[in-house]
């Protein structure tokens, strides 16, 4: 009885509940956050991890633009029903270079951080047109005028500097070459080795199957790089360092 009545001070103290609710936060937010900056698997960098090419941060931006993570995930959690459906679990290192994070908080349709070469190039096409055509049920919007909108990457440069700025190593190099690697990756007739090497692991070719650039290009290379770039025939978790 004693407790309560001391609680109760609490109670009818605004002040005192002030100081107290922060207090309880204050060291619950301190348990919670202080070991993500020494555990291991949240800081390990790993193997294959690269900034995004200009195509795919394009795509990215119009994933984000048209809200695609409202229904999708980008996040595989390690339960055994995850892994046998999506893959290897998400490392914390994948998505390092995402500014901000693509985690979602809901999964209307299913979780796509491992969706790259899941489909074909014209799977896609023709599930981001017209889903309903490939999957009778589906209740995802159409995005057919993906297709008809030109991009020109007049900005994917300055884009990229300010991902810079946030940690994101893209070079001087990279940023030089933006515009050029930009419209090299959707079009395979032209030499596109010096793109290869500044992004390793990016394919290029024409997403969407028409000539030029279109926002259905960008948005298909960054679908069909998710989840590609860790090779995890090889990866194995690191907990000597
Ligand atoms: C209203 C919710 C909703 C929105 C918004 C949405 N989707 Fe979907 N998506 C779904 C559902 C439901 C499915 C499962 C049925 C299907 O395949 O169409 C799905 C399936 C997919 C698949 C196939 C995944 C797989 O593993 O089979 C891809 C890829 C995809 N969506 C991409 C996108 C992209 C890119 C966007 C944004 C341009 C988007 N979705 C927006 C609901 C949504």
């Amino acid at each position: 009885m004693a407790f309560l009545d001391r609680h109760k001070i609490l109670e009818t103290n605004a002040t005192y509940l002030l100081i107290g609710s922060l207090l309880v936060v204050s060291i619950g937010g301190i348990v919670e956050i202080a070991p993500l900056f020494y555990l291991q698997n949240t800081i390990e960098t790993v193997d294959g991890m690269r900034p995004y090419t200009p195509l795919e941060l394009a795509g990215r931006e119009i994933y984000i633009r048209e809200g695609c993570y409202l229904c999708h995930s980008q996040m595989i959690r390690p339960m055994r029903d995850e892994v046998e459906r999506y893959g290897h679990y998400s490392l914390a290192a994948e998505s390092m270079y995402d500014h901000p994070f693509q985690w979602g908080s809901k999964r209307t349709g299913p979780d796509l951080a491992r969706v790259g070469g899941r489909y074909s190039d014209s799977w896609h096409v023709d599930h981001l047109s017209n889903p309903q055509v490939v999957v009778p049920e589906s209740v995802m919007p159409k995005y057919a005028f993906l297709l008809d909108r030109p991009l020109d990457g007049k900005y994917i440069g300055d884009l990229m500097a300010t991902h810079r700025m946030v940690g994101v190593p893209y070079s001087d190099d990279m940023i030089a070459n933006a515009k050029a690697d930009f419209a090299l990756q959707a079009n395979p007739d032209n030499d596109y080795s010096g793109l290869q090497e500044r992004y390793p692991k990016s394919s290029v070719r024409s997403f969407d199957g028409v000539p030029g650039v279109s926002e259905m290009d960008a948005l298909i290379a960054y679908l069909q790089m998710l989840g590609t770039l860790v090779d995890f025939s090889t990866f194995t978790p690191d907990a000597s360092r």
